[in-house]
């Protein structure tokens, strides 16, 4: 049995860090998790990471655009065919991110959005997306100590704001696919809060 499990939250929320922890406690018990992110996974997805993270685009349209592109490739040549052959994927953002993001962040249609992810990827959803939920300003600063700040990362706050009601209201709506956590813990009583989600999934107790 294969899983989709994606990992969502504003800015600074330890996401990259339970990504690792999660595919390593995977790892320990013999799964072969296969652990990627977006945008990115492929090289044509590295590429668009780099240009949106950096040089932007002057229209959220354009920017929305080249995320779900970087998906569409991320989706056709490495989550399916790893689900197609029963792997674990763990992914650091997905469409939720897009939805947030430029849907809430920048006030792009949703329906719009949700339209393109099912062109672009036949409209594959997670199994489980874990929401590391962190108040804007803890997340920011936590952002601005351990690395130079992206784009994004420096829009207005009212964005973030936005983009973290977004997360909250979609968890809501949806509360088997999602689980949210409290991210301002430390480290590893987030990871348990993950690992005891991701064994409920595995055995069949966690339906999205
Ligand atoms: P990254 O450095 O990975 O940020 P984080 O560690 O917070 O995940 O950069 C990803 C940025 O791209 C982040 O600001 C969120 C944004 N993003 C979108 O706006 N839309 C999307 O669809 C995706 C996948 C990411």
């Amino acid at each position: 049995m294969s899983w989709f499990i994606t990992f969502e939250g504003p800015e600074g929320a330890g996401k990259t860090t339970q990504c690792q922890l999660l595919a390593a406690r995977l790892e320990a018990r013999g799964y072969q998790p296969v652990l990627t992110r977006e945008p990115g996974g492929t090289p044509l997805g590295e590429a668009i990471r780099d240009w949106l993270l950096t040089r932007g685009t002057a229209r959220a349209e354009t920017e929305a655009l080249l995320f779900t592109a970087a998906r569409a490739e991320h989706v056709a040549s490495l989550i399916r065919p790893a689900l197609a052959s029963g792997r674990i994927v763990v992914c650091d953002r997905y469409v939720d991110s897009t939805l947030a993001y430029q849907g809430a962040g920048r006030g792009l249609d949703e329906a719009w959005l949700r339209a393109l992810h099912r062109f672009a990827t036949g409209d594959l959803w997670p199994d489980l997306t874990v929401l590391l939920d962190v108040p804007i300003e803890i997340g920011l600063a936590r952002r601005a100590a351990a690395a130079p700040l992206s784009r994004l990362d420096r829009e207005a706050a009212s964005f973030h704001e936005r983009v973290r009601a977004w997360y909250h209201a979609a968890a809501q709506r949806e509360p088997t696919r999602w689980l949210v956590v409290d991210a301002t813990g430390p480290v590893e009583a987030v990871a348990d809060v993950v690992w005891r989600a991701v064994e409920a999934l595995l055995a069949g107790r966690r339906r999205a």
